[in-house]
């Protein structure tokens, strides 16, 4: 059996398994499982006008569990490509600076449409990480929602988490999403009470366990994320039961790959090396340089695919909606390379960087290589003329000032008084 094939008991951490091999084995795994493996949707959900971006595995799924549709399989797995940036997840100014945030992710997810709940998603979860992954048992912790009974007892009696790595955490009263241990897509819809998963970074890092005050330090970090999605919450907040209680579960890939290869940055896993590579070479051949540890490299790495993906997914830069997020993306990532010193357009040419490392996963990739690169060209070139004409205009208002005791610019100073 495949699960079997893969296994390698007390191994410790399979520190070269690459990113493409994670996601494969992911859904291999829970192919052997019974779940149909289901192509990722678009990251623009074009018949959902509640989300900005696909934000999460289950979004496509969304009517399954409300009962509204019903698809041939009641078990699927995905790796789904998700944005976060506009709307209420939205994590762009943060890119570049952290660890761990990005536009663009990858969810590895696997769902139950009301076949298996609780035990069996808890079981699977557990086989995979220790078993598949070859994580070590005692480096996980688990955190449940605080009256979830059933899951503690799971974990505790079945799978033999001991006592003190299980922590029971409260829903806030609903005022937070994807946290708390209740998971919500957004102000409606489906959502339940979750169990996530931790992996200890070790005593070297900073941070305490979850539900501690330290948990916002790196030591532990959380890696998955199970729903028991029982209900649906509607406009008033009032939640209704599902009609079957079901399962949705989010693993980001970039997280996962950064624990199996033993680094403690997403953007030091073999797929951020390519992209940030790239990057350097771009800023390179438009007449600028980079330090490798730069934040704007990292913003450049990050950027790029979601300005690829939502572009293959029909997005074009534009002055409202997903257009504007687009927009303020693409000029996000020139302002960082212009800070390199690129003087000229060079965002659009690591399009094929990215088919590269992605295209095999993600084939649309390079259907659409040449017409997101095109795209990506002309917002960059209109942009570019637009920080040239800024900057003549930024000259001529400080050349008189030069060898004067003026150092603050008239406030009136804009384009209209060159
Ligand atoms: N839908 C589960 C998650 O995004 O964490």
């Amino acid at each position: 059996m495949y699960f079997r094939r893969l296994r390698s008991d007390s191994a410790p951490i399979q520190a070269a398994m690459k990113s493409a091999e994670i996601r494969e084995t992911f859904l291999r795994y829970f192919e052997s499982k019974g779940h149909a493996i289901v192509a990722s949707s678009p990251v623009v959900p074009h018949e959902d006008p509640t989300l900005l971006f696909t934000n999460a595995g289950m979004n496509q799924f969304k009517d399954v569990f409300l009962g509204f549709d019903q698809r041939p399989y009641s078990r699927a797995v995905t790796s789904q490509k998700c944005i976060r940036a506009g709307g209420k997840h939205n994590d762009l100014e943060n890119v570049g600076y952290t660890a761990r945030h990005h536009t663009f992710f990858e969810m590895l997810g696997n769902f139950s449409f009301g076949d298996y709940f609780k035990r069996d998603a808890i079981h699977f979860a557990w086989e995979l990480l220790t078993g598949g992954y070859g994580l070590p048992a005692e480096r996980l912790w688990i955190t449940v929602y605080a009256e979830d009974d059933e899951a503690y007892g799971i974990w505790s009696a079945e799978i033999g988490v001991p006592a003190e790595r299980i922590v029971r955490i409260g829903d806030n009263k609903g005022a937070r999403y994807a946290s708390d241990n209740f998971w919500m897509m957004g102000d409606t819809g489906p959502c339940g009470p979750c169990s996530e998963i931790f992996f200890d970074h070790g005593p070297e890092v900073a941070g305490g366990p979850p539900g501690s005050p330290d948990e916002d330090g790196d030591r532990y970090i959380e890696i998955w994320n199970l729903v028991f999605m029982q209900f649906n919450r509607d406009d008033a907040g009032v939640m209704h039961p599902l009609p079957k209680p079901s399962v949705d579960t989010g693993m980001g890939l970039e997280r996962i790959a950064a624990v199996l290869q033993g680094v403690h940055s997403n953007y030091e896993i073999d797929l951020f090396g390519t992209l940030l590579a790239a990057a350097a070479s771009a800023v390179g051949a438009a007449g600028g340089a980079a330090d490798p540890g730069s934040p704007s490299l990292k913003v450049l790495a990050d950027h790029i695919r979601a300005c690829a993906f939502t572009i293959a997914d029909g997005v074009i830069p534009g002055n409202e909606g997903r257009g504007y997020v687009l927009r303020r993306i693409t000029r996000r990532a020139i302002r960082h390379g212009y800070k390199l010193g690129a003087r000229k357009p060079f965002f659009h040419s690591r399009v094929d960087a990215l088919a590269g490392e992605m295209g095999d996963a993600y084939p649309e990739l390079r259907r659409q290589q040449r017409r997101i690169t095109e795209v990506l060209l002309q917002e960059e070139s209109r942009f570019f003329e637009t920080i040239a004409h800024g900057m003549e205009i930024l000259e001529a208002a400080i050349a008189p000032l030069r060898g004067s005791s003026v150092a603050v610019l008239d406030g009136a100073t804009d384009s209209h008084s060159t």
